[in-house]
Parts: C-alpha cells; structure tokens; sequence
C-alpha cells in the first residue's frame, strides 16, 4: 500500500453481510496522528472510559513519530499526571523530557478558573476586571457552575489552537456523565453568560417591589422569589452586578464559543469517541456518534477499551468448561490435574466475557456499521507511567492484523465463519 492511501484514516465504509456478521471497519490511529493535516484530536466519551488515559497515550505516540504535540488533560489521575511532569493544576503547557524521543511532547492540567480569569482579564478594563473576580457570584460560576468545565477546555483548545506553535493538539474532555455535555456546553454556557436568563431572574429585584410586576409574569415573579429565598437576596444582587459587569463582554462570549465551535468543525479536526465494552457506555457513546454525523464533525472511530481477549481463541469456553468438570472428576485429587481444571475454568471465564463484549461491539457496529473501531486490551493495572502509556499507544496505532492471536485488532474474538 502506498503512503498515500495509507493516510487516509477516513472511516472505509464496511462490505455489506448480513447483520449478525457485519465488521467494524479498522481504525488507522497511526496514519491519522502521523498525518500532517491532522491538527486536532479530541478524545470523548463517557466517565472513567479511558479519555484522559487514552489521550495521553495518543500524544506520546504522536511525538514519538516525530510530530510536536501538545496534550490538554482535564483531571488526570494523580500518578498520570505525575509520570507527564504535571504536579498541579498549570494553564501552560510543559515540556515532558524522553529520551531520544523523536518530536515533541508537552502537556497541560486544565485550569478552569485561571482559564475563565484570564478571559475576563483580557476582555475588560483593569477597574472591571477586579470588579468581576472579586464578585462572589463569579467565583462560584468560574469555579463550580456545570459546564464551566467544558467551556473552558474548548476556551483553551481555542487559545492553543491560535498560537499555531504546535503540530498536534490532542484534547481530553471534562469527566461528564454524558459525551454530549463537552458539545453543548458553549452554547449553554454563552445562553447563560448572555444574561437572559440571569436578567429574568433579577429583573423583580432590579425593578424593585410591586413594580417587578409590571415587567415580570406572576409566575416568573413566584420564582424569583423562590431563587431569592433559597440563595438569599445577596446572591441576586452579586448576579446583577456581576451581570452589568459583563455587559461589555457578552458579545466576546459568545463570538469565542462560536469561533470555537467552528474550529471542531474545520478540516483537520478529527473526533475519537472512547467507550468501555458495557452497555452504558457503549449507549453514550452511539448517542455521541450521532451528534458528531449531524454537527458534520468528522470521526475517526471508536476506541473500544479495556477489552478481554483470551491469550487463547482455540478452545471454547463451553469445552474449557466440559475438560475441566472432566479433569475435576477423574484426577482423585491430583494436585496437577486440580491446577489443569483451575486453568481451564479461568480460560471459560475469560472466553464467556470476551464473549459479551464482542457481542455489545457487534450490536454498536449493527448500528453505526461505518464506524470504524479498534479494541485496546485492559492492561493489568493501571495506566499510569511512560510505559504503560507506550504499551496502550501500542494498542491503539500498532498494525491491525499484527496480534499474538492473530485476531484483528477491531475485535475482541475472530469473527464466526459465514
Ligand atoms: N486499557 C487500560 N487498561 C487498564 N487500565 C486502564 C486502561 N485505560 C484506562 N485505564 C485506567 O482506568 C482509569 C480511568 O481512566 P481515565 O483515562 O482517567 O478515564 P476518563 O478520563 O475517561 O475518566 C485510570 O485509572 C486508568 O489508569
Ligand atoms: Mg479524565
């Protein structure tokens, strides 16, 4: 195959079989990273998936072929963190030191607040500026409100994405429930900075007593004076003043959401949706898929993580399971045979799981047959030095048909014969 049509990480669309057959197309991870015109990965998915593990793990890779990457992780697990030079929250890229490594690998902990700081700094007069961040309503949006989160990654992607010092920047998303959220916070979030909904809230107290009533509806008025009972009057006028504080910067909001967007949108974007073999995540991860095909943002698969192949296909679990219930009643307790039967019944386990997993991929794949996948086998702890990053980089770009087992890298068990 020549280079050329090796980069095209592009989804193959899958060869029509009947459902129950159907194969996920592979996932190129390697070309797509390698490629010079991949210039944004972002890795989503569900919580505890993999995301952060996963991105940090691509980046390596990436760097190691040679590219300048820089990996934006949002709260990375104390000893990944630790292993990437990371020791606290840092809103600047740091330099992670490999020896003999071929590019470059930099990477940074999300820092919502100073992220949000910084905004407010760069959007505003000196005087407003202290205005806003000492307003203890802002100090519980920059720190707490939901999607703030979310906000501030994209924020910052867009900060990293304008600098234009970097080959490759791979972005890890907050640790939402839901896929979706890291989407839909822009939007949310400059609906809710735009103040309309603040401004309803705070307009009975703003018009002052009986006369609210002339501008608000008696329902909206009952629950203002709810919000005000429950948060207290000082925190409705925090919000106005914070809210006539902001008047300035609302445009600049919701034009840096917007451009923002747009940037996931532009060619050299490439999403990674990242899922564990359970249902749950799995269903999150369809409804993200989803998403990504209506928004027209492009995908490069499904990371399908901590997966369990058996070191062996050969023997079923249904015959692992017969020899060992046979070895069991014929070894008169040799300890030998005793250990025999243990193996086999380990490996029935095994195969009866790998089993389920297969079976919750091929239901993903009979939905979205033109997702392309790769399986990243669980590691025996977790992921958290340069090591165990190489091992899973190794996962998810080492060639496809290239497995001790010889089972193909899309799947957890070979596929039955038609
Ligand atoms: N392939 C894997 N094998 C073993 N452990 C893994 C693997 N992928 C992730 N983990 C572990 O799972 C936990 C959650 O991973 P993380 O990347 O933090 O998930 P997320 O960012 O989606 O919340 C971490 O402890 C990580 O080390
Ligand atoms: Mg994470």
């Amino acid at each position: 195959m020549s280079a050329a049509e090796e980069a095209t990480p592009r989804p193959a669309r899958a060869p029509a079989r009947p459902a129950a057959e159907r194969q996920a197309p592979p996932m190129d991870l390697a070309a797509l990273i390698e490629d010079a015109d991949t210039r944004i990965l972002v890795c989503c998915g569900s919580g505890g998936v993999g995301k952060t593990t996963t991105s940090a793990a691509l980046a390596l890779a990436a760097a190691e072929a040679g590219r300048r990457v820089v990996v934006l992780t949002i709260d990375p697990a104390r000893r990944l963190a630790q292993s990437l030079g990371l020791e606290e929250l840092d809103n600047e890229p740091r330099k992670v030191e490999i020896p003999g490594i071929a590019g470059e690998l930099h990477a940074m902990m999300l820092d919502m607040k100073r992220t949000f700081d910084d905004i407010v700094v760069s959007h505003s007069t000196p005087e407003r500026a202290e205005q806003i961040l000492a307003n203890p309503f802002y100090q519980t949006l920059s720190s707490s409100f939901a999607g703030t989160q979310e906000y501030m990654a994209m924020e910052k992607l867009g900060q990293l994405r304008a600098a234009d010092t970097w080959d490759l920047i791979i972005v890890d998303t907050p640790p939402s429930r839901s896929a979706l959220d890291f989407l839909d916070a822009p939007n949310r979030m400059s609906r809710f900075l735009d103040g309309t909904m603040i401004r309803l809230l705070t307009a009975p107290a703003r018009a002052g007593g009986r006369a609210g009533f002339k501008f608000a509806s008696a329902g909206l008025m009952f629950f203002s004076r709810i919000i005000s009972k429950v948060l207290g009057g000082q925190l409705l006028r925090d919000i106005s003043a914070f809210v006539s504080a902001l008047d300035t910067m609302f445009g600049g909001f919701r034009e840096r959401a917007t451009a923002t967007y747009e940037l996931l949108r532009r060619p050299g974007t490439w999403f990674v949706v990242v899922a564990t073999p359970e249902p749950d995540a799995l269903r999150e991860a369809s409804y993200f898929v989803d998403r990504l095909s209506s928004e027209g943002m492009p995908l490069a698969g499904l990371v399908l993580n901590r997966t369990h192949p058996p070191a062996s296909t050969r023997l079923s679990a249904t015959r692992a399971e017969t020899a060992a219930e046979a070895a069991a009643e014929t070894g008169n307790g040799d300890p030998a045979v005793a250990l025999a039967a243990g193996a086999l019944r380990v490996h029935a386990e095994r195969m009866t799981l790998a089993a389920r997993e297969q079976r919750l991929a091929d239901r993903f794949t009979s939905a979205h047959p033109e997702v392309a996948m790769r399986a990243v086998p669980a590691a025996a702890g977790d992921v958290h030095d340069l090591d165990g990053l190489r091992t899973m980089a190794e996962a998810l770009t080492g060639p496809d048909g290239d497995t001790p087992t010889g089972v193909p890298r899309t799947r957890v068990l070979p596929a039955r014969r038609a």
